[in-house]
């Protein structure tokens, strides 16, 4: 049988790793799991709640919350997309809203939201054949995948990218807003004490600054090729 891999994909907001992940899981036929949506699914819970807002954060609430959460991600076959669930309801589009956003790297601090993210995230990739993305997959989820790679790109142009995507979809925020949000949530991102933001020894760097979606993909192509021949 043909060996299946858990590939490992973290880096900074914004630099495009969930396309990249979302375009390997389609060649390969592998499960994609987006790990930041889980942590944007329990933001939109403890928001939901009260349990957070421009007030604050009420921890004791959100952890007490986390046995009520239930997150889940369903193949719609008409978009060709895994999207995310909360307790059985679509959140998939405002789970990425301005206001999930300013308050996720927040919430992903709690060490026992952390906690049950990675349990959860384990027992998704236990089947292997995934591609997973987030902030700590190579270095605490599965530091023994197979492929592990980290993705940066400059601030400009993932505050560019992130512009023209949200325009697409109707959503008007200023630049100068989002790259605001991209530059703060790099620091939170790289500065909190459990599981920063960090290149895992053994991971390759991918700097898609000039690369377009169709040479990131020529180029792990090669990569996959060599570790299933087991180079
Ligand atoms: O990838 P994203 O921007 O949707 O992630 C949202 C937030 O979740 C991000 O600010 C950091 C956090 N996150 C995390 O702490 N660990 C992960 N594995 C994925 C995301």
């Amino acid at each position: 049988m043909e060996k299946r891999l858990i590939i490992a994909i973290d880096g900074y907001s914004s630099c495009g790793k969930s396309t990249f992940a979302k375009s390997i899981a389609k060649m390969l036929n592998y499960i994609y799991i987006d790990s930041g949506a889980m942590y944007r699914a329990v933001t939109l819970y403890s928001l939901r709640k009260k349990f957070a807002g421009v007030w604050g954060i009420n921890i004791e609430g959100i952890i007490s919350g986390l046995k009520d959460i239930q997150i889940d991600f369903v193949y719609n076959s008409d978009k060709e997309e895994y999207e995310t669930f909360l307790n059985s309801e679509n959140v998939e589009r405002e789970i990425r809203n301005m206001e999930v956003t300013a308050h996720v790297s927040r919430v992903s601090q709690i060490y026992e939201v952390r906690l049950r993210m990675v349990e959860l995230q384990r027992e998704i990739g236990s089947s292997k054949g995934i591609v997973m993305d987030g902030r700590d997959i190579g270095t605490v989820v599965f530091p023994d995948a197979d492929i592990k790679i980290f993705m940066t790109a400059s601030v400009d142009i993932r505050a560019r990218r992130r512009f023209d995507e949200l325009k697409e979809k109707g959503i008007s925020v200023e630049f100068e807003e989002i790259k605001r949000s991209i530059i703060a949530r790099d620091i939170a991102d790289e500065n909190r004490d459990i599981s920063p933001l960090l290149r895992a020894d053994d991971a390759i760097i991918l700097d898609n600054s000039r690369m377009s979606v169709g040479e990131q993909m020529l180029w792990i192509e090669k990569l996959i090729e060599k570790k299933k021949n087991g180079s």
